[in-house]
């Protein structure tokens, strides 16, 4: 037992080793060029549906709605192409890796497959340039969404797009359906996101602008409640659909249809405040499990967080608004249902100034709940860090020095999440759904300034799994860290 838990240790620290925390440089000379065989083909079972896409990772020019970017993404558009599967297809999807460097793709929130998690270093090989790697898995669980690179900050590109998991009982109480994709925007703009990281982590040689990037006023601790200190990156656009408020998505519609929103938020740096100006949002579900159905005018989501709701529509032309946490500007859609000019793009809807639903005050739906049990193990995630310098760590050290968290299959796992700093982590962990302590089912949580945070799940999905803060910049800076089953 002793001989097996130092050996994993040390297998976990191998892995760490070839991951190349900082910037675009995932695989560092010297390191093994290979180290992970490719995963064994999956086989669909007996009447198991498999959905096929392609997927071009490249560098492309990208209309914003009369801004033109550079930018890499998923093809020519930002979202790239929407996947849909019912829960228990099979996903068989081909990443062509035309980019200048490594990437990967992670199917953030499916209860997957190790092997196709996408994380070069700890389930495989980044996708070298100029190659290419195919992804096969089931998907259990239906839900909204989403899939993006797990290399460096390429998430704060052009590569993020949705993935929706359809459900074969499900009540489709809803006329129409609107994927909303929130993400905050600055590559193209003057500067990449691997600049704004060389800036914050003082890694930039010779930078004329060095704090370039930088929301100085962050470094103020503080902010307002309820999420203080909620982000460091100062972006000149926010976009839904890929579009700025000047030119945006619009979704028609009919007076009196039933609408349901399955929001992302795609952002790297920002928590977002989401209200239909109008309307109030009926909240049902939260990444991917359904909750006890909550009505609000307004609701904050966080990076790498998702929330579906329904809504009623007037008649009318109403804006969508997802209002930057702590930042100048919005983003904004509309939803036409009858004639009439479009709001002003700075619109501010009433809704936006009433209580805002916070994620974690949602209650679970009866089938999401975890079986009440007490856990087996405690395992402490340290967060720990500051703007100046920019450096972040989890159990004291970044990732690659901090040690893996050890977990046995078959247990019930507590995590602690102690946020030890002045800021908000949106903590997220790959190939599992937790339950707080009300029941509540999330795999991505806002944990608030100096709070702490008790977050169980069922160890039932053995392998290699990343935890980390879903700000790219956090995670890139040292925030993340592994969680291995001993083997
Ligand atoms: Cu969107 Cu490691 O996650
Ligand atoms: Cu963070």
């Amino acid at each position: 037992m002793q001989e097996i838990s130092r050996r994993s240790l040390l297998l976990g620290g191998l892995a760490a080793a070839g991951t190349g925390a900082l910037v675009a440089c995932s695989n560092p000379p010297g390191a093994a060029p290979s180290t992970f065989a490719r995963p064994a083909r999956l086989q669909p079972v007996a009447g198991q549906r498999v959905v096929e896409h392609q997927l071009t990772a490249k560098a492309t020019s990208l209309d914003l709605g009369g801004t033109t970017v550079d930018t890499w993404a998923f093809g020519d558009s930002a979202p790239g192409p929407l996947i849909r599967a019912t829960a228990g297809d099979m996903l068989r999807i081909q990443v062509d890796n035309q980019l200048p460097t490594d990437t990967s793709v992670h199917w953030h929130g499916i209860a997957l497959r190790n092997v196709a998690d996408g994380v070069p270093g700890l389930t495989q090989d980044p996708i070298a340039a100029g190659s290419s790697y195919l992804y096969e898995f089931t998907a259990p669980d239906p839900g909204t969404y989403f899939y993006h690179p797990h290399v460096g900050v390429q998430l704060d590109r052009g590569l993020y797009a949705p993935l929706i998991i359809d459900d074969r009982q499900e009540p489709g109480n809803y006329d129409l359906e609107w994927v909303v994709v929130l993400d905050d925007w600055l590559d193209g703009t003057g500067r990449t996101p691997d600049d704004v990281l060389a800036d914050l982590t003082g890694t930039a040689g010779g930078s004329s602008d060095s704090m370039g990037g930088m929301d100085m006023g962050g470094m103020s601790m503080g902010g307002d409640p309820p999420f203080g200190d909620a982000g460091d990156v100062t972006y000149p656009h926010y976009l839904i659909n890929g579009r700025v408020p000047t030119a945006p998505d619009v979704l028609r519609a009919k007076p009196g249809q039933r609408v349901r929103l399955r929001v992302i938020n795609a952002g790297s740096d920002t928590i977002f405040t989401v209200a239909l100006g109008g309307h109030r949002l009926t909240v049902t579900d939260t990444d991917g499990f359904a909750v006890q159905p909550r009505d609000t005018g307004a609701f904050y989501i966080g990076m790498g967080e998702r929330y579906d709701a329904t809504v009623t529509l007037g008649e009318g032309v109403f804006p969508l608004v997802a209002a930057p946490y702590g930042k100048e500007g919005q983003a904004m859609a509309l939803i036409r249902t009858g004639s009439g000019a479009a709001p002003d793009p700075a619109v501010h809807p009433a809704e936006l100034d009433a209580p805002i639903l916070q994620g974690a005050d949602l209650r679970p739906s009866d089938a999401s709940r975890l079986s009440a049990r007490d856990p087996d193990s405690t395992q402490m995630v340290h967060l720990s860090g500051q703007m100046m310098p920019y450096r972040w760590a989890i159990n004291g050290a970044p990732y690659g020095k901090n040690d893996a968290l050890l977990i046995n299959e078959g247990d019930r796992v507590r995590l602690d999440l102690m946020n030890m700093t002045q800021m908000t982590h949106p903590m997220h962990i790959h190939g599992h759904t937790f339950a707080l302590q009300s029941g509540l089912r999330k795999d991505t949580v806002l944990v608030k300034p100096m709070s702490s945070l008790a977050v169980d799940l069922q160890a039932d999905n053995p392998g290699n799994w990343m935890t980390h803060c879903h700000n790219i910049y956090h995670a890139e800076a040292g925030m993340m860290v592994a969680m291995n089953y001993r083997t």
